[in-house]
């Protein structure tokens, strides 16, 4: 008999979803991560929970605070006098808010009896798993199981001339940990990071740039929001330089200086901090992947079908390791379908009404195809707009700008 029902390696929102979901029908599962939080202490949830989707958030919601105050409770009558921020404060709520979830998968494990094998995994062949801890203590072990679900996540994309040093130039893990808000604060990439983060440091303060590699900002979104969004972080002094290609990046003992060309020729621009978020690449390199027969593409995804079955029987890959977009619910959504697929049910995830949402204030969701999109497919539709400015609960909020 094998050693668990399901191994499923790693425990983020794909990975830790799976394995609830498997124990609570029944399976024996054991989800294998080694992810530490700064006391160096376990912390299950993948980036998503420790340094993606969750203090995100949580900087996101404090930055709006900060704007509100500074711009817009005078006009209800609130006065403030000057507002300050203290970031050491809200960097300190943001890891609470964390570890309050983190240690919540964490006690989810232990209500399930779901084994958290706090180390490094590595497929072998005929369903075995190799696990290796990080501390020299404990000797690497063997684990033979029946289903393999692999939810290894992504990591940001480095570019090679801008190569990420922690502190200066940084990854969204970086931008989420500053210390104070920079002066000028230089973003690569018009994506959801770039937005999401850039909001925050701008909000707070930091005259912000960010450099588009595309003509069009938002260029899958339905272009009528693209073009209102674009606006709105414009006015609130976000500088989105569209068409904006990176030629250098120097580091100079003080300040980064970038060099782009765009439609007007060639610029430089002088920054404190760089945030490069350049799109994400799935975690596929070291686990065994290809020792083991599976196949990846040129960009590193494992190939599964809409199952999320692999070639391999009883190996399923789920989230970021997989076709579709890099999506905490999305991955959640493959996981738990995984897990009821392995325990004999027949659940069925429609790919075409996974929801997007950036949250920017306003907040973008979107969910199907956009009006361009369905142009471009040929198909007829009908187009409705509802303007905030005919909501009542819109003017009450003051937030009448949008549709
Ligand atoms: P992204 O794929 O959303 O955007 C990356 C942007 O960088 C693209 O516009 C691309 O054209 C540009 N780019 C790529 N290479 C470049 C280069 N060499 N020079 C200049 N620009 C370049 O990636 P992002 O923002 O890093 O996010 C990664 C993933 O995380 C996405 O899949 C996203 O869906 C997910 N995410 C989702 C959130 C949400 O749902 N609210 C929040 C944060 C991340």
């Amino acid at each position: 008999m094998a050693d668990f029902d399901v191994i499923v390696l790693g425990g983020g929102p794909g990975g830790y979803v799976a394995a609830i979901r498997c124990a609570r029908l029944g399976l024996k599962p054991a989800c294998i991560d080694d992810r530490v939080n700064e006391q160096g202490k376990p912390s299950l949830g993948g980036v998503c929970l420790n340094i993606g989707c969750i203090p995100s958030k949580a900087l996101l919601d404090t930055s709006h605070h900060f704007y509100r105050a500074q711009h817009e409770f005078s006009a209800h009558g609130i006065q403030t006098g000057s507002v300050e921020i203290d970031v050491a404060t809200m960097q300190q709520r943001k890891q609470q808010v964390v570890q309050t979830l983190t240690g919540g998968i964490a006690m989810l494990f232990v209500k399930h009896k779901i084994t958290h094998l706090k180390g490094r995994g590595t497929l072998l062949v005929d369903r075995r798993v190799r696990v290796a801890y990080p501390d020299q203590s404990q000797n690497a072990e063997e684990f033979s199981t029946e289903h393999i679900i692999i939810a290894t996540g992504s990591s940001p994309v480095a570019l090679a001339d801008v190569p990420f040093d922690g502190k200066r130039i940084v990854d969204s893990t970086g931008a989420l940990d500053f210390d104070a808000v920079p002066k000028r604060l230089g973003i690569i990439g018009g994506g959801v990071i770039g937005l999401e983060l850039g909001s925050v440091w701008s909000r707070l303060g930091a005259k912000t740039t960010m450099l588009v590699r595309g003509e069009k900002f938002l260029a899958s979104a339905d272009q009528q929001v693209a073009r209102a969004v674009q606006k709105d972080l414009g006015d609130e002094g976000m500088d989105i330089r569209l068409g904006a290609r990176l030629m250098a990046a120097k580091k100079g003992a003080k300040l980064i200086t970038l060099s782009y060309t765009d439609a007007d020729g060639e610029h430089k621009l002088q920054v404190d901090r760089l945030l490069v978020a350049a799109g994400r690449r799935p975690n596929t390199a070291n686990i065994g992947a290809e020792a083991i027969g599976l196949k990846l593409d040129a960009r590193g995804f494992i190939d599964v079908d809409a199952e999320c079955r692999t070639p391999l029987p009883n190996v399923y890959a789920i989230g970021d390791v997989v076709r579709g977009p890099m999506l905490a619910h999305k991955a959640s959504e493959e996981g738990a379908a995984v897990a009821e697929r392995i325990a004999g049910q027949q659940p069925e995830v429609n790919f075409n009404t996974i929801p997007f949402v950036i949250y920017t204030w306003p907040e973008i969701a979107l969910v199907g195809r956009s009006s361009e999109q369905l142009q471009a497919d040929g198909v007829e539709f009908n187009s409705g707009v509802f303007p905030f400015l005919a909501s009542g609960r819109a003017h009450a909020a003051g937030d009448i700008n949008w549709f």
